[in-house]
Protein backbone atom coordinates (compact mmCIF):
# COMPACT_ATOMS: atom_id res chain seq x y z
CA UNK A 1 0.00 0.00 0.00
CA UNK A 2 1.97 3.70 -0.87
CA UNK A 3 1.45 6.55 1.59
CA UNK A 4 -0.98 8.93 0.38
CA UNK A 5 1.16 11.91 0.86
CA UNK A 6 4.09 12.54 0.77
CA UNK A 7 5.51 13.68 3.90
CA UNK A 8 8.12 11.24 5.05
CA UNK A 9 10.23 11.92 1.99
CA UNK A 10 12.85 14.36 0.88
CA UNK A 11 14.17 15.38 -2.72
CA UNK A 12 14.18 12.87 -5.16
CA UNK A 13 12.50 10.16 -3.20
CA UNK A 14 9.86 13.33 -3.06
CA UNK A 15 9.38 13.97 -6.45
CA UNK A 16 9.17 10.27 -7.58
CA UNK A 17 5.87 9.85 -4.66
CA UNK A 18 4.39 12.62 -5.98
CA UNK A 19 4.48 11.76 -9.24
CA UNK A 20 3.27 8.12 -8.36
CA UNK A 21 0.53 9.71 -6.12
CA UNK A 22 -0.71 12.26 -9.26
CA UNK A 23 -0.83 8.78 -11.42
CA UNK A 24 -2.59 7.09 -8.96
CA UNK A 25 -5.84 9.69 -8.44
CA UNK A 26 -5.89 9.65 -12.52
CA UNK A 27 -5.95 6.27 -12.46
CA UNK A 28 -8.51 6.04 -9.40
CA UNK A 29 -10.62 8.97 -11.73
CA UNK A 30 -10.69 6.65 -14.96
CA UNK A 31 -11.70 3.65 -12.48
CA UNK A 32 -14.13 5.96 -10.94
CA UNK A 33 -15.56 6.71 -14.57
CA UNK A 34 -15.40 3.41 -15.79
CA UNK A 35 -17.43 1.97 -13.06
CA UNK A 36 -20.35 4.91 -13.19
CA UNK A 37 -20.41 4.52 -17.01
CA UNK A 38 -21.27 0.67 -15.83
CA UNK A 39 -23.88 1.58 -13.82
CA UNK A 40 -25.45 4.27 -15.91
CA UNK A 41 -25.62 1.13 -18.63
CA UNK A 42 -27.66 -0.82 -16.18
CA UNK A 43 -30.42 1.74 -15.74
CA UNK A 44 -31.50 1.42 -19.11
CA UNK A 45 -32.66 -1.92 -20.86
CA UNK A 46 -30.01 -2.43 -23.87
CA UNK A 47 -33.03 -4.26 -25.30
CA UNK A 48 -35.69 -1.95 -25.03
CA UNK A 49 -38.86 -2.53 -27.57
CA UNK A 50 -36.62 -5.18 -29.43
CA UNK A 51 -39.10 -8.17 -30.59
CA UNK A 52 -36.36 -10.77 -30.60
CA UNK A 53 -34.84 -10.15 -26.92
CA UNK A 54 -38.50 -10.09 -25.97
CA UNK A 55 -38.99 -13.53 -27.40
CA UNK A 56 -35.84 -14.82 -25.50
CA UNK A 57 -37.15 -13.32 -22.65
CA UNK A 58 -40.41 -14.91 -22.86
CA UNK A 59 -38.72 -18.66 -23.23
CA UNK A 60 -36.52 -17.29 -19.82
CA UNK A 61 -39.46 -16.57 -17.96
CA UNK A 62 -41.38 -20.05 -18.91
CA UNK A 63 -37.75 -21.75 -17.65
CA UNK A 64 -37.57 -19.84 -14.84
CA UNK A 65 -40.75 -17.64 -13.56
CA UNK A 66 -43.96 -18.90 -14.69
CA UNK A 67 -44.07 -20.95 -11.80
CA UNK A 68 -44.68 -18.71 -9.85
CA UNK A 69 -46.13 -15.96 -11.79
CA UNK A 70 -47.94 -18.30 -13.91
CA UNK A 71 -47.82 -18.48 -17.88
CA UNK A 72 -47.98 -15.24 -19.59
CA UNK A 73 -46.92 -13.46 -16.70
CA UNK A 74 -50.52 -12.99 -15.81
CA UNK A 75 -50.16 -14.18 -11.85
CA UNK A 76 -49.97 -17.68 -10.46
CA UNK A 77 -50.70 -19.45 -7.64
CA UNK A 78 -47.61 -18.13 -5.76
CA UNK A 79 -46.69 -14.89 -8.04
CA UNK A 80 -48.36 -11.48 -8.88
CA UNK A 81 -49.74 -10.50 -12.14
CA UNK A 82 -46.61 -8.51 -14.06
CA UNK A 83 -48.96 -7.41 -16.56
CA UNK A 84 -49.90 -4.50 -14.85
CA UNK A 85 -48.02 -1.18 -15.43
CA UNK A 86 -48.53 -0.15 -12.07
CA UNK A 87 -45.91 -2.35 -10.23
CA UNK A 88 -45.41 -2.61 -6.07
CA UNK A 89 -41.79 -2.28 -5.84
CA UNK A 90 -41.20 -0.05 -8.83
CA UNK A 91 -41.99 0.42 -12.53
CA UNK A 92 -38.89 1.76 -14.15
CA UNK A 93 -37.04 -0.69 -15.98
CA UNK A 94 -34.05 -0.23 -13.53
CA UNK A 95 -36.19 -1.17 -10.84
CA UNK A 96 -37.54 -4.39 -12.35
CA UNK A 97 -34.25 -5.33 -13.41
CA UNK A 98 -33.30 -4.72 -9.88
CA UNK A 99 -35.99 -7.06 -8.08
CA UNK A 100 -35.26 -9.73 -10.31
CA UNK A 101 -31.42 -9.10 -9.81
CA UNK A 102 -31.54 -9.55 -6.30
CA UNK A 103 -35.55 -10.83 -5.55
CA UNK A 104 -37.19 -8.58 -3.21
CA UNK A 105 -36.56 -9.11 0.56
CA UNK A 106 -39.14 -10.45 2.91
CA UNK A 107 -41.30 -11.46 0.16
CA UNK A 108 -41.36 -14.97 -1.59
CA UNK A 109 -39.69 -13.77 -4.58
CA UNK A 110 -36.16 -14.49 -4.82
CA UNK A 111 -32.73 -13.43 -6.43
CA UNK A 112 -32.47 -14.31 -10.09
CA UNK A 113 -28.16 -14.66 -9.10
CA UNK A 114 -26.83 -16.47 -6.87
CA UNK A 115 -28.63 -19.66 -7.47
CA UNK A 116 -31.80 -18.33 -6.30
CA UNK A 117 -33.92 -19.31 -9.22
CA UNK A 118 -32.71 -22.27 -10.93
CA UNK A 119 -28.87 -22.36 -12.46
CA UNK A 120 -28.94 -18.18 -11.67
CA UNK A 121 -29.41 -15.56 -14.63
CA UNK A 122 -27.27 -13.40 -16.65
CA UNK A 123 -27.63 -9.83 -16.67
CA UNK A 124 -28.05 -10.24 -19.90
CA UNK A 125 -30.89 -12.36 -19.30
CA UNK A 126 -32.56 -10.25 -17.32
CA UNK A 127 -33.13 -7.83 -19.71
CA UNK A 128 -34.44 -10.31 -21.84
CA UNK A 129 -36.94 -11.03 -19.10
CA UNK A 130 -37.50 -7.24 -18.64
CA UNK A 131 -38.47 -6.62 -22.50
CA UNK A 132 -40.51 -9.59 -22.35
CA UNK A 133 -42.38 -8.17 -19.33
CA UNK A 134 -42.61 -4.96 -21.42
CA UNK A 135 -44.38 -6.37 -24.68
CA UNK A 136 -47.01 -8.55 -21.98
CA UNK A 137 -47.39 -5.78 -20.17
CA UNK A 138 -49.41 -3.72 -23.52
CA UNK A 139 -51.12 -6.42 -24.59
CA UNK A 140 -52.57 -6.69 -21.00
CA UNK A 141 -56.42 -6.42 -20.89
CA UNK A 142 -57.98 -4.32 -18.32
CA UNK A 143 -58.54 -5.10 -15.09
CA UNK A 144 -62.45 -5.54 -14.33
CA UNK A 145 -63.45 -3.03 -11.76
CA UNK A 146 -64.69 -4.33 -8.65
CA UNK A 147 -65.76 -1.73 -6.13
CA UNK A 148 -63.13 -1.93 -3.45
CA UNK A 149 -65.23 -0.31 -1.07
CA UNK A 150 -67.94 -2.32 -1.17
CA UNK A 151 -65.77 -5.11 -0.81
CA UNK A 152 -64.36 -3.73 2.34
CA UNK A 153 -67.47 -3.63 3.62
CA UNK A 154 -68.78 -7.56 3.17
CA UNK A 155 -65.62 -8.18 4.38
CA UNK A 156 -66.20 -6.95 7.57
CA UNK A 157 -69.69 -7.58 7.76
CA UNK A 158 -71.69 -9.52 5.69
CA UNK A 159 -69.68 -11.65 4.09
CA UNK A 160 -67.78 -12.81 7.72
CA UNK A 161 -64.50 -12.78 6.33
CA UNK A 162 -62.93 -11.07 9.01
CA UNK A 163 -64.04 -13.42 11.99
CA UNK A 164 -61.28 -15.50 10.28
CA UNK A 165 -58.57 -13.50 9.00
CA UNK A 166 -56.70 -10.68 9.50
CA UNK A 167 -55.75 -7.47 7.64
CA UNK A 168 -54.06 -4.71 8.87
CA UNK A 169 -53.82 -5.89 11.97
CA UNK A 170 -57.46 -6.83 12.48
CA UNK A 171 -59.61 -9.51 12.47
CA UNK A 172 -59.75 -13.21 12.89
CA UNK A 173 -56.73 -15.69 13.26
CA UNK A 174 -57.85 -18.92 11.81
CA UNK A 175 -56.99 -18.22 8.39
CA UNK A 176 -53.51 -16.30 6.56
CA UNK A 177 -53.34 -12.67 6.79
CA UNK A 178 -54.55 -11.65 4.15
CA UNK A 179 -52.86 -7.86 4.43
CA UNK A 180 -50.51 -8.51 0.84
CA UNK A 181 -52.80 -11.43 -0.46
CA UNK A 182 -54.34 -9.16 -3.13
CA UNK A 183 -50.82 -8.45 -4.45
CA UNK A 184 -48.70 -11.53 -4.28
CA UNK A 185 -51.93 -13.59 -5.90
CA UNK A 186 -53.46 -13.60 -9.15
CA UNK A 187 -57.20 -12.30 -8.79
CA UNK A 188 -57.84 -16.40 -10.44
CA UNK A 189 -55.96 -17.85 -7.65
CA UNK A 190 -58.55 -15.37 -5.27
CA UNK A 191 -61.29 -16.03 -6.89
CA UNK A 192 -60.49 -19.41 -6.52
CA UNK A 193 -59.57 -19.70 -3.42
CA UNK A 194 -63.39 -18.42 -2.23
CA UNK A 195 -65.31 -20.64 -4.40
CA UNK A 196 -63.18 -23.42 -4.13
CA UNK A 197 -60.94 -23.30 -0.91
CA UNK A 198 -59.59 -26.81 -0.57
CA UNK A 199 -58.45 -27.09 -3.97
CA UNK A 200 -54.98 -25.17 -3.47
CA UNK A 201 -54.50 -24.66 0.52
CA UNK A 202 -52.62 -21.72 1.64
CA UNK A 203 -49.38 -22.47 1.86
CA UNK A 204 -46.93 -20.88 4.52
CA UNK A 205 -43.87 -22.95 3.40
CA UNK A 206 -42.45 -19.95 1.06
CA UNK A 207 -43.44 -17.12 2.82
CA UNK A 208 -40.58 -16.65 5.20
CA UNK A 209 -42.86 -13.91 6.89
CA UNK A 210 -45.74 -15.72 7.86
CA UNK A 211 -46.21 -18.33 11.41
CA UNK A 212 -46.82 -21.02 9.91
CA UNK A 213 -44.44 -22.93 8.16
CA UNK A 214 -46.67 -25.46 6.28
CA UNK A 215 -50.26 -25.44 4.85
CA UNK A 216 -53.52 -24.41 6.81
CA UNK A 217 -55.15 -28.49 7.11
CA UNK A 218 -57.97 -29.08 9.35
CA UNK A 219 -58.08 -30.80 12.23
CA UNK A 220 -61.01 -32.10 14.10
CA UNK A 221 -60.68 -34.39 16.97
CA UNK A 222 -62.03 -35.79 20.63
CA UNK A 223 -60.31 -34.94 24.19
CA UNK A 224 -60.02 -38.07 26.58
CA UNK A 225 -63.32 -36.28 28.43
CA UNK A 226 -65.23 -36.27 25.05
CA UNK A 227 -64.91 -32.55 24.12
CA UNK A 228 -65.19 -32.31 19.96
CA UNK A 229 -63.08 -29.66 18.66
CA UNK A 230 -62.37 -28.58 15.43
CA UNK A 231 -59.86 -25.63 13.35
CA UNK A 232 -56.48 -26.08 11.83
CA UNK A 233 -52.96 -27.13 12.86
CA UNK A 234 -50.23 -24.91 13.84
CA UNK A 235 -47.61 -26.91 14.56
CA UNK A 236 -47.40 -31.51 14.66
CA UNK A 237 -44.60 -33.80 15.27
CA UNK A 238 -45.13 -37.42 16.23
CA UNK A 239 -46.84 -37.49 19.73
CA UNK A 240 -48.58 -33.85 19.92
CA UNK A 241 -50.35 -31.58 18.11
CA UNK A 242 -51.24 -27.52 18.63
CA UNK A 243 -54.21 -26.36 16.66
CA UNK A 244 -56.13 -23.37 16.91
CA UNK A 245 -59.84 -24.23 16.91
CA UNK A 246 -62.87 -22.40 15.59
CA UNK A 247 -63.19 -19.95 18.55
CA UNK A 248 -59.00 -18.98 18.15
CA UNK A 249 -58.74 -20.84 21.33
CA UNK A 250 -55.22 -22.68 21.71
CA UNK A 251 -54.49 -26.25 22.33
CA UNK A 252 -51.76 -28.57 22.60
CA UNK A 253 -52.16 -32.14 22.98
CA UNK A 254 -50.83 -35.48 23.15
CA UNK A 255 -52.21 -37.46 20.09
CA UNK A 256 -52.38 -40.83 21.86
CA UNK A 257 -54.75 -39.52 24.93
CA UNK A 258 -57.37 -38.32 22.63
CA UNK A 259 -60.22 -40.49 21.53
CA UNK A 260 -60.08 -39.33 17.91
CA UNK A 261 -57.45 -37.40 15.94
CA UNK A 262 -58.59 -36.50 12.03
CA UNK A 263 -56.44 -34.30 10.09
CA UNK A 264 -57.93 -33.22 6.56
CA UNK A 265 -55.98 -31.48 3.37
CA UNK A 266 -59.39 -29.91 3.52
CA UNK A 267 -59.66 -26.12 4.45
CA UNK A 268 -61.57 -25.03 7.21
CA UNK A 269 -62.98 -22.14 5.19
CA UNK A 270 -66.28 -23.50 3.26
CA UNK A 271 -66.50 -22.64 -0.08
CA UNK A 272 -68.51 -19.40 -1.49
CA UNK A 273 -70.73 -20.42 -3.95
CA UNK A 274 -72.71 -18.09 -6.47
CA UNK A 275 -75.54 -18.13 -4.00
CA UNK A 276 -73.96 -17.42 -0.88
CA UNK A 277 -71.73 -15.05 -3.00
CA UNK A 278 -72.43 -13.05 -6.22
CA UNK A 279 -69.91 -12.64 -8.89
CA UNK A 280 -70.11 -8.92 -8.40
CA UNK A 281 -69.57 -9.30 -4.64
CA UNK A 282 -66.67 -11.72 -5.15
CA UNK A 283 -65.30 -9.34 -7.94
CA UNK A 284 -66.22 -6.56 -5.25
CA UNK A 285 -63.85 -8.48 -2.49
CA UNK A 286 -60.98 -9.05 -4.84
CA UNK A 287 -61.10 -5.49 -5.33
CA UNK A 288 -60.92 -4.78 -2.13
CA UNK A 289 -57.53 -7.20 -1.30
CA UNK A 290 -56.06 -5.99 -4.51
CA UNK A 291 -56.24 -2.60 -3.37
CA UNK A 292 -55.11 -3.47 0.15
CA UNK A 293 -52.48 -4.94 -1.07
CA UNK A 294 -51.43 -1.96 -3.88
CA UNK A 295 -50.85 0.55 0.02
C1 LIG B 1 -40.93 -18.76 -5.74
C2 LIG B 1 -41.85 -17.94 -6.49
C3 LIG B 1 -41.30 -16.87 -7.42
C4 LIG B 1 -40.42 -17.03 -8.47
C5 LIG B 1 -39.72 -18.29 -8.93
C6 LIG B 1 -40.32 -15.73 -9.08
N1 LIG B 1 -41.08 -14.81 -8.41
FE1 LIG B 1 -41.27 -12.82 -8.85
N2 LIG B 1 -42.40 -12.55 -7.19
C7 LIG B 1 -42.85 -13.54 -6.37
C8 LIG B 1 -43.70 -12.97 -5.33
C9 LIG B 1 -44.43 -13.70 -4.21
C10 LIG B 1 -43.72 -11.57 -5.57
C11 LIG B 1 -44.48 -10.51 -4.78
C12 LIG B 1 -43.67 -9.95 -3.68
C13 LIG B 1 -44.54 -9.09 -2.80
O1 LIG B 1 -44.80 -7.95 -3.16
O2 LIG B 1 -45.01 -9.62 -1.78
C14 LIG B 1 -42.88 -11.35 -6.76
C15 LIG B 1 -42.65 -10.09 -7.31
C16 LIG B 1 -42.02 -9.89 -8.52
C17 LIG B 1 -41.86 -8.61 -9.16
C18 LIG B 1 -42.31 -7.27 -8.59
C19 LIG B 1 -43.73 -7.03 -8.96
C20 LIG B 1 -44.22 -5.68 -8.50
O3 LIG B 1 -45.46 -5.52 -8.43
O4 LIG B 1 -43.41 -4.79 -8.23
C21 LIG B 1 -41.25 -8.81 -10.36
C22 LIG B 1 -40.89 -7.78 -11.40
C23 LIG B 1 -41.00 -10.25 -10.45
N3 LIG B 1 -41.48 -10.86 -9.31
C24 LIG B 1 -40.40 -10.86 -11.54
C25 LIG B 1 -39.99 -12.19 -11.55
C26 LIG B 1 -39.25 -12.80 -12.61
C27 LIG B 1 -38.88 -12.12 -13.92
C28 LIG B 1 -38.98 -14.09 -12.22
C29 LIG B 1 -38.16 -15.12 -12.95
C30 LIG B 1 -36.82 -14.75 -13.27
C31 LIG B 1 -39.60 -14.29 -10.92
N4 LIG B 1 -40.21 -13.12 -10.55
C32 LIG B 1 -39.57 -15.47 -10.22
C33 LIG B 1 -42.58 -14.89 -6.47
C34 LIG B 1 -41.70 -15.47 -7.38
C1 LIG C 1 -64.16 -20.05 9.04
C2 LIG C 1 -63.00 -19.22 8.83
C3 LIG C 1 -62.86 -18.52 7.48
C4 LIG C 1 -63.73 -17.63 6.88
C5 LIG C 1 -65.08 -17.15 7.39
C6 LIG C 1 -63.07 -17.18 5.66
N1 LIG C 1 -61.86 -17.81 5.53
FE1 LIG C 1 -60.56 -17.54 4.02
N2 LIG C 1 -59.37 -19.02 4.76
C7 LIG C 1 -59.55 -19.66 5.97
C8 LIG C 1 -58.49 -20.65 6.16
C9 LIG C 1 -58.32 -21.59 7.35
C10 LIG C 1 -57.66 -20.56 5.03
C11 LIG C 1 -56.40 -21.40 4.75
C12 LIG C 1 -56.73 -22.68 3.99
C13 LIG C 1 -57.06 -22.40 2.56
O1 LIG C 1 -56.16 -22.06 1.78
O2 LIG C 1 -58.25 -22.50 2.20
C14 LIG C 1 -58.23 -19.51 4.17
C15 LIG C 1 -57.70 -19.10 2.95
C16 LIG C 1 -58.11 -17.97 2.25
C17 LIG C 1 -57.44 -17.43 1.09
C18 LIG C 1 -56.16 -17.99 0.45
C19 LIG C 1 -54.97 -17.30 1.07
C20 LIG C 1 -53.66 -17.73 0.45
O3 LIG C 1 -52.66 -17.13 0.81
O4 LIG C 1 -53.64 -18.65 -0.37
C21 LIG C 1 -58.14 -16.31 0.70
C22 LIG C 1 -57.82 -15.38 -0.46
C23 LIG C 1 -59.24 -16.17 1.60
N3 LIG C 1 -59.21 -17.20 2.52
C24 LIG C 1 -60.19 -15.16 1.52
C25 LIG C 1 -61.36 -15.13 2.28
C26 LIG C 1 -62.43 -14.18 2.07
C27 LIG C 1 -62.41 -13.05 1.06
C28 LIG C 1 -63.41 -14.51 2.95
C29 LIG C 1 -64.79 -13.89 3.07
C30 LIG C 1 -65.62 -13.96 1.89
C31 LIG C 1 -62.93 -15.65 3.74
N4 LIG C 1 -61.69 -16.00 3.30
C32 LIG C 1 -63.63 -16.26 4.79
C33 LIG C 1 -60.58 -19.43 6.86
C34 LIG C 1 -61.69 -18.63 6.61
Amino acid sequence: MPPWNCRGFNGFTRSVCKRALVMLSSTATLLFFVSTGSIEAQEKNPFAGDAKAAKLGEYQFRLNCAFCHGLGARGGGRGPDLTKAQKRHGNSDAEIFHNIHDGISGTAMPAATNGGIGVGMSDEEIWQVVTYLRSAQVMAPAQPAGNAEHGKELFNGGAGCSTCHMIQGKGGRLGPDLTTVGASRSTEYLAESLRNPSRRLAQGIFEAMKEFPKEYESVSVVTAEGTKLSGVILNEDQFTVQMLDTHEQLHLFEKDKLRSFEKRRESAMSAYDQKTLSDKDLQDLIAYLQSVGAQ
